[in-house]
């Protein structure tokens, strides 16, 4: 079979662990006879470059024409002076919106071998930990209205206000917002999405909102219980997210699934990512209504070690996997490149952030071949 893919390999360590997750697609093409095609595009700081913009439109057009999208990470300090609206990261929102990517699956896994990274005590993951989280991607404060503006003179009324007929004066001086909002069909959308997952899994979703204060998370419980009645044998929780925040690191076991909106998916995933020890390891998945999807390891550029053979290319390697399973349907080439990222670590190699004094140190291109090697062995 052909698959089609656009790669951006971005900034920073970006290309090179999307060059280690390309040689691990290549070794499953020739165990599995696939032919995967790359159509090699810019996004970020590369693009910034080049074009001048973080997006070009015709990365978006041409990773329209692809199946899937492999994204390596983008930023870094030589553009940060750019203006918030030339940012290599509005080149990850632009894709996200105009691709329609809504759903964001962040897995959570402490690897047995990896335990002891887990910077929780022992018996507060004991069994091993397995969480995903869904995070809204396309919606909220991200997207909501937003801007700033200088009131003039005391009691002045923002454009905001006056927008909204609201006209609470406010002092003068600058004054920005953001909006967070919501629409129905938004929530249930990514509602199905966790409760989909969840049936998959240990049928468990935990929604996670603020609805003691937020309207737009008022409606986000509403719609999530509804979508729940659709679903009979999975089991919903409601959290408040300074609790689910707390409950993260007391005890993470009692999450499955885990749906929130994107502002607290973001800041959640985070804190769950630490919660492995092994940011260097963690792929993520963005999809849409149809297979299409964005696949993209989780930890960002890392431009301090780029460049060096010191990147862990495995949660690339692992986005690569995801992108298997759900772009391609092929879970069986997926669970081949997971069983070969736990047999290179039950073999000891580890790269320089997971690295321990009794295990083997190894880098990048070493990492990426070695587990090459084990699919199909
Ligand atoms: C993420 C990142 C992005 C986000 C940034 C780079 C815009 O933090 O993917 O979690 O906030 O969504
Ligand atoms: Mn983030």
């Amino acid at each position: 079979m052909d698959f089609n893919i656009a790669v951006i390999r971005g900034d920073g360590i970006g290309p090179e662990v999307v060059d280690q997750a390309i040689l691990v697609l290549e070794k499953v093409g020739k165990v599995y006879s696939h032919r995967f095609k790359y159509e090699y595009l810019l996004a970020g700081g590369a693009a910034i470059d080049e074009t001048g913009e973080p997006l070009p439109k015709a990365t978006i057009k041409k990773c329209k024409n692809n199946a899937a999208v492999l994204l390596g990470a983008v930023g870094g300090p030589k553009w940060d002076a750019q203006p918030n609206d030339k940012r290599p990261e509005k080149a990850i929102l632009g894709l996200r919106e105009q691709l329609g990517l809504f759903a964001n699956l962040r897995p959570a896994i402490v690897w047995d071998e990896l335990a002891a990274a887990c910077p929780l005590k022992d018996e507060i993951i004991a069994g091993g930990l397995d969480i995903l989280i869904v995070r809204e991607l396309t919606g909220g404060i991200y997207f909501g209205p937003k801007g700033s503006e200088v009131i003039a003179e005391a009691s002045g009324i923002s454009k905001l206000a006056s927008h909204l007929s609201k006209e609470k004066p406010l002092p003068a001086g600058r004054f920005a917002y953001d909006v967070e909002q919501y629409s129905e069909s938004e929530i249930e959308r990514i509602a199905v999405t966790a409760f989909e997952m969840a049936m998959k899994r240990n049928k468990v979703v935990t929604s996670v909102d603020k609805s003691n204060v937020l309207e737009s998370s008022r409606l986000w419980r509403t719609v999530v219980s509804e979508v729940h009645a659709r679903y009979p044998e999975v089991k919903l929780e409601n959290l408040y997210v300074d609790n689910a925040a707390m409950q993260l690191v007391r005890s993470p076991k009692q999450f499955d699934v885990i749906v929130t909106n994107n502002i607290f998916g973001d800041i959640l995933s985070d804190e769950a990512s630490q919660i492995t020890g092994s940011i260097g390891m963690l792929p993520s998945a963005s999809l849409g209504e149809k297979s299409f999807g964005l696949y993209e390891p989780i930890h960002g550029s890392a431009p301090d070690i780029a460049g060096q053979d010191k990147a862990n290319p495995v949660a690339a390697i692992l986005s690569a996997a995801m992108m298997l399973r759900y772009t391609f349907d092929r879970a069986e080439e997926a669970d081949a490149i997971e069983k070969a990222v736990e047999g290179f670590l039950a073999k000891g190699y580890r790269t320089p952030d997971i690295h321990t004094e009794d295990k083997i140190l190894v880098g990048t291109k070493d990492a990426g071949k070695l587990i090459a090697d084990l699919i199909g062995a």
